[in-house]
């Protein structure tokens, strides 16, 4: 079982949507029964709260659903608990490696740097620009699955 934890700032908009791709993606790669898939925020400002409307329309519109989804903020059992922490942005790995310590530094990455484009995926809660965020994140996800499948296939 591989567990990923997908973490933004609020858990409402970036995170959840790369939670329910990555989720979508895997049932298309026929995998998804060696994953555990999940999403949290630095922050618990929108704590209980679901998915951020124009989010979940993004989504929507390509067919995923992420109705059940409440956000929440990320805990320190998940340090221990997640094989990959995967942020957003490079602040969001500095405040996970705060909360978990250096020792799980190997887990805590940004999900752009899978990509040959590393950059923080910028926040659609103030660019309004919910299709880039999908955009970003779909290429971030695909990226990250491409490497693990193929870390895996030589071992
Ligand atoms: P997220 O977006 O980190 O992608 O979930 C945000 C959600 C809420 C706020 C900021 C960013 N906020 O300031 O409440």
């Amino acid at each position: 079982m591989i567990r990923v934890l997908f973490v933004c700032l609020g858990n409402i908009c970036r995170s959840p949507m790369a939670e329910f791709i990555m989720k979508k993606e895997i049932e298309e790669r026929g995998i998804a029964a060696s994953f555990e898939v999940a999403s949290a925020g630095t922050s618990d400002e929108e704590e209980g709260n679901p998915v951020y409307p124009p989010a979940r329309a993004e989504l929507s519109r390509r067919g995923i659903d992420c109705s059940g989804k409440r956000a929440r903020k990320i805990a320190r059992a998940d340090c221990a608990h997640f094989d990959y922490i995967l942020c957003m942005e490079d602040w969001h790995v500095r405040s996970v490696l705060r909360l978990c310590g250096e020792k799980e530094k190997e887990k805590v990455h940004r999900l752009s740097d899978y990509t040959d484009r590393p950059h923080d995926i910028a926040d659609p809660w103030y660019t309004r620009d919910f299709a880039a965020a999908y955009g970003d994140i779909r290429a971030g996800v695909a990226a990250f699955l491409d490497n693990l499948q193929e870390k895996t296939s030589h071992t």
